[in-house]
């Protein structure tokens, strides 16, 4: 199902209704703790208090009813911790994220004794993943898969979402993933917000042409990462690139300065935090301008690089960092339905960052005029 459909809430209901009705022990199991504590939280708001024997909320949290029954909600952070006696039924809330081991080794055999049921909830994560092995069993006419049983619906079939707030989203989203998120697609090539990666590698660096304006995006080392210096053509190639952690501002400028000079570049900069200042210094030696970043400015900032890649209007020689950084470029939807970029943990996301910045301009360049003054997020 989509977000937001009500799996979680739906989800919920089943696991009591069965341990109200048929008693055992049951298992609540998400990939971390919000997951967990949301569908406590749904739990414990919905059931009235005479049904209720005992109730802890520690690690983990569980419940008894009246009728001897309990239920535990667990995370799979840790699939050994996940052990103990026989279950009469599971959830797997967010299934695609939970991965196969914690059920292969752990859940799966401790619904043997009783015969337990399992039932799977979550957004589709690519057509190569566990969960679209799972989802493949319940469609599958064989023998062998004759106990289970898929579904599959969109988002918009919760009569209690605000249709407006779909309708936003899918502006805000790439195609690809709408469809994933929303309508619940089983997608080719998913999860990243990078697509076609390979096919827009194409060429060499080149020196500077004559006469002609290159566009420069820049960005800053803050604190372990690195500064990286992306310098497009006007047909959307990267012709140079640079990456540094010196963090010495004098150096940063210097090298920003050089290259912008060199390829007579309009320069587009992170003027968030620190960066601000660095600006500030380099506007009075070269054509510069802010970008400051906010979590809306850079996800214009990043939908716009993503575009760019699926028409292939943009290329770049085959660089391994930049490469993998676009590879590893994730995204997460917060409570609130928010898209949120970033690196994977333990991935930099600079080459991204500095990429995006370069190929904003060359897409706004003939609308940007310096007015002078300041504009929160964007352009001047
Ligand atoms: N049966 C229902 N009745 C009323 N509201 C519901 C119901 N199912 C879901 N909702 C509401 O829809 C929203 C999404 O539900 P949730 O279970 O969190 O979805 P998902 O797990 O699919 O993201 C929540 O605001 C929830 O309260
Ligand atoms: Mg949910």
């Amino acid at each position: 199902m989509g977000r937001r459909w009500g799996k979680t809430t739906f989800a919920v209901h089943e696991l009591a209704e069965a341990a109200l009705e048929k008693g055992g022990v049951y298992w609540w199991v998400g990939p971390d703790y919000e997951s967990v504590d949301k569908g406590w939280w749904i739990l414990m708001s919905a059931l009235p208090e005479e049904l209720i024997r005992k109730q802890r909320g520690g690690k983990p949290k569980v419940i008894e009813f009246e009728n001897g029954s309990r239920i535990y909600f667990r995370t799979a952070s840790n699939p050994n911790s996940l052990r103990g006696e026989g279950l009469s039924g599971l959830v797997m809330d967010e299934a695609a994220q939970i991965g196969s081991e914690a059920w292969d080794y752990v859940l799966k055999p401790s619904l043997v004794d009783h015969k337990g049921w399992a039932l799977f909830i979550g957004t589709p994560y690519g057509r190569q993943s566990w969960f679209n092995e799972l989802y493949r069993h319940g469609l599958s006419e064989d023998e062998e898969w004759s106990d289970w049983e898929s579904f599959h619906a969109p988002s918009t079939e919760n009569p209690f979402l605000d249709k407006n707030e779909i309708n936003q989203m899918k502006k805000q989203l790439s195609d690809d993933v709408f469809r994933q998120e929303f309508e619940a697609e089983f997608l080719e090539d998913a999860g990243g917000v990078f697509r076609k990666i390979s096919e827009c590698v194409m060429g060499d660096y080149e020196p500077p042409e004559f006469g002609k304006k290159c566009v420069m995006g820049v960005d800053l080392a803050k604190h372990e990462d690195y500064t990286v210096i992306s310098v497009l053509n006007h047909s959307g190639h990267l012709v140079y690139w640079d990456r540094f952690n010196q963090i010495d501002y004098t150096f940063q400028k210097a090298r920003i300065i050089s290259a912008a000079r060199r390829y007579d570049a309009q320069v587009l900069i992170d003027a968030t935090g620190v960066g601000d200042p660095i600006f500030d210094d380099l506007r009075h030696m070269i054509r510069v301008l802010p970008y400051r970043f906010t979590n809306k400015s850079k996800q214009e900032l990043i939908m716009n690089l993503s575009l760019g890649m699926d028409k292939r209007v943009i290329t770049f020689p085959h660089e391994t960092q930049l490469i993998t950084e676009l590879e590893k470029f994730g995204y997460q939807i917060s409570k609130h339905g928010n898209i949120i970029y970033a690196g994977t943990a333990g991935f930099h996301d600079d080459c991204v960052i500095s990429l995006a910045l370069a190929f904003w301009q060359l897409q706004h360049r003939w609308s940007i005029k310096h007015k002078g003054s300041e504009v929160a997020g964007i352009i001047y």
